[in-house]
């Protein structure tokens, strides 16, 4: 049988870099997406000559929506159908509502929601009924909780939830496995790791490495999990999320921010 396709989406670094080796390390084709010059081409040679599996790349502007048709039509011309999705791209902040300008949201909105929903659709119509497909879309532990100043990531990370989990009721039967993967802080880049490095306590043991996440998330999506949540503290923390009075939260949220919460 054929070697299965996956199109990584944001994969010139972070999380999608990871995602995209633990997949080539696991012998499946891919399909790389990101911005233009954001290293693409290199990356690609390193997967082929590291990995031996075929890579194709497709830079482009995900909020532009000309860009999901393109792709898949760039698919269809070279006759490859892909049997995996990842919808990783993303834009994240850590800002007052007021401090970021329109054009920032409705590109954070247009990137961390459109994007996924209408990628998704277009990789649906275009599956292979016969082999198993899976969908990965990459969330957050922010869209769980009401965290300050993450107030439309957290949002654009709540609808990516709930649309997830709508999909893997509605195509319960179809033979497709849908994965909901929702990390905490993940040390994706410099600015984040000085910011991670200064917590202390829960808050500091929530944060994963990217390489880690990436593993636990292909492994997960090929278990069939719908719920794929990185490290042990934050799985403890989604639980107390779903126990603890709305109250209580705001009390420790509210204790743990004080130094930066606007009060
Ligand atoms: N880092 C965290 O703490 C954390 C925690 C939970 C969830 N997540 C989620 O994990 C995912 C990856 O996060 P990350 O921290 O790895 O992000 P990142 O390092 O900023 O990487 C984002 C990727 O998306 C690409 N990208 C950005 N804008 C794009 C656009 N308009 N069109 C196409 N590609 C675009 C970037 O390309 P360029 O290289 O060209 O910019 C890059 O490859 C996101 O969905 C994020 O919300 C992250």
């Amino acid at each position: 049988m054929s070697r299965l396709t996956a199109i990584v989406t944001g994969a010139s670094e972070g999380l999608g870099k990871s995602l995209a080796l633990e997949l080539a390390s696991r012998q499946i084709d891919l399909v790389l997406v990101s911005l233009p010059a954001s290293g693409l081409p290199e990356l690609a040679n390193f997967i082929r000559k590291n990995f031996g599996v075929e890579v194709i790349i497709f830079e482009a502007d995900l909020t532009l929506t000309e860009s999901y048709s393109t792709l898949f039509a760039l698919l269809k011309s070279e006759s490859i159908t892909a049997h995996i999705l990842v919808n990783n791209a993303g834009l994240g902040n850590w800002a007052w509502f007021e401090d970021m300008s329109i054009g920032f949201y409705k590109k954070q909105i247009e990137l961390n929601t459109i994007a996924p929903v209408l990628l998704t659709h277009l990789f649906l119509a275009q599956i292979d009924e016969e082999r198993r497909a899976y969908l990965l879309n990459v969330g957050s532990l922010a869209g769980r909780f009401v965290v300050p100043k993450k107030q439309v990531y957290g949002a654009t990370k709540s609808f990516i939830s709930y649309f997830t989990r709508c999909l893997q009721l509605e195509m319960d039967r179809a033979n497709i496995s849908i994965s909901l993967l929702s990390p905490g802080g993940i040390n994706t880049k410099p600015e984040l790791l000085v910011m991670n490095h200064n917590l202390t306590g829960i808050a500091k043991a929530t944060i994963t490495e990217p390489d880690r996440v990436a593993y636990e998330a292909i492994h997960g999506m090929f278990l069939g999990k719908k719920k794929i949540i990185p490290g042990g503290v934050n799985k403890l923390m989604v639980v107390l999320n779903a126990i603890l009075p709305g109250f209580i939260k705001d009390m420790i949220i509210r204790s743990k921010l004080k130094p930066v919460v606007k009060m």
